[in-house]
């Protein structure tokens, strides 16, 4: 593919072959600047000005770290603007930006402290086991469904005490707190804040997606690599305790599951020799930065050793980064560990890949042991 070939707005991009879109990203950050792509054309909404597209480590990084010049308001899980209320209802947290995402962060993060997520370990344990065997009582079927998809769902679901109508339930927590994530929640008031059972419902349609999606789709990524290289399963099995969290690192980086997120200009700003102006989009390619070749050596390969590895998968250092990052990583090793020791033959066969350009996911993927 040449250079003016690549279309990052173009769908059919994102179904190309693996190794077709590894290449059109190493040519993007083997030129000096970032490139600019019209916005893809949706229908009822006004084509925007365009986006540079950050391809490379340095830029995501730093434009993650200045969340003052490069900000999520104006939308950052869309290329194109949406509708204001749009924006606030789905994205929540991820489309604000201070002083409104500090106070909103605050709130939420008392409910993802290393406390909380602890209290869901034995239990993510327990569910992994009863995963694997179901399993071994079913044999070679969908990796996704019977495996990649429970976990995080009913971590979820635990955590939420999943209420179908959360703001009904809001309420009652309010008067009867229990032990769950909705109650900590409601009742986190320790600075006299709490959240509105607006802000907490659009929260909840964040974490649904945020929390279910993104670690489904890196276990079926990671049964996948372990299955093209033999290698590193190797490895990882002669080894568990030692190499099973390097292991989730570099899933985490090739896999990408979460492929980019937008930011807006706050004022005119210079980055590594590009100039941005006011109200320039910028696209993140998390996807990108975790093979910039200037920070990962053979970042193609999958090296489950690979130290340091200073992966973006969620998102750079800064303000968004990864709230459950911490916990994607507890339910990623506590999976991949029950699988490996009691079925350390699984193999993966062909995936039916998800069209996306935002989530790099896995729709269906067989297995055989
Ligand atoms: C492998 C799994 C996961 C990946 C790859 C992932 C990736 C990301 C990325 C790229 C961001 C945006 C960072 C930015 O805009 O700078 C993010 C934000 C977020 N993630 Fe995750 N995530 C994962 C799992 C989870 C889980 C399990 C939860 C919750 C249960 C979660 C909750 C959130 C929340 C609430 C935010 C918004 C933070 C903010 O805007 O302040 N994520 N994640």
């Amino acid at each position: 593919m040449t250079l003016t070939e690549i279309d990052l707005s173009d769908t059919g991009f994102w179904g190309l072959p693996l190794t077709d879109r590894a290449a059109a990203f190493a040519l993007l950050r083997a030129q000096p600047r970032p490139q600019f792509y019209a916005e893809p054309e949706l229908p009822f909404i006004e084509q925007g000005p365009g986006y540079y597209a950050l391809v490379r480590h340095a830029d995501v990084v730093e434009a993650s770290r200045r969340a003052d010049v490069f900000c999520s308001g104006h939308g950052a899980v869309s290329i194109v603007d949406l509708p204001a209320e749009f924006n606030e209802y789905f994205g929540s947290i991820l489309n604000l930006d201070d002083p409104r995402h500090a106070r909103l962060r605050r709130i939420v993060s008392r409910a993802f402290s290393p406390r909380m997520v602890a209290r869901f370990q034995d239990n993510a344990q327990l569910l992994a086991a009863s995963i694997v065997d179901d399993l071994l009582a079913t044999g070679p079927c969908d990796f996704v469904s019977q495996v990649a998809a429970r976990l995080p769902l009913k971590i979820i679901c635990d955590m939420m005490a999943l209420a179908d109508l959360v703001t009904g339930l809001a309420a009652e927590r309010v008067q009867a707190p229990g032990e769950d994530l909705t109650s900590a929640l409601v009742t986190a008031n320790i600075d006299g804040e709490q959240l509105a059972s607006s802000e907490l419902a659009s929260f909840f349609i964040l974490l649904v997606v945020a929390g279910n999606e993104t670690t489904r789709n890196a276990l079926s990524h990671g049964l996948m690599l372990l299955t093209e290289y033999p290698d590193q399963r190797a490895l990882l099995l002669a080894d568990l305790e030692d190499r099973i969290e390097g292991a989730v690192e570099e899933i985490v980086r090739y896999a990408s599951p979460v492929m980019f997120m937008r930011r807006t200009l706050t004022r005119d700003y210079a980055m590594n020799g590009q100039d941005y102006r006011e109200g320039d989009k910028v696209v993140l390619y998390y996807y990108s930065a975790n093979r910039d070749e200037a920070v990962f050596a053979d970042p193609e390969r999958f090296d489950i050793t690979r130290s340091p590895n200073p992966q973006v998968g969620f998102g750079g250092a800064g303000p968004h980064y990864c709230l459950g990052a911490h916990l994607a990583r507890r339910e990623l090793n506590v999976m991949l560990r029950e699988l490996l020791t009691r079925v350390p033959a699984i193999t993966a066969g062909e995936p039916d890949r998800l069209l996306s350009n935002f989530i790099n996911g896995i729709k269906r993927l067989p297995c055989q042991f």
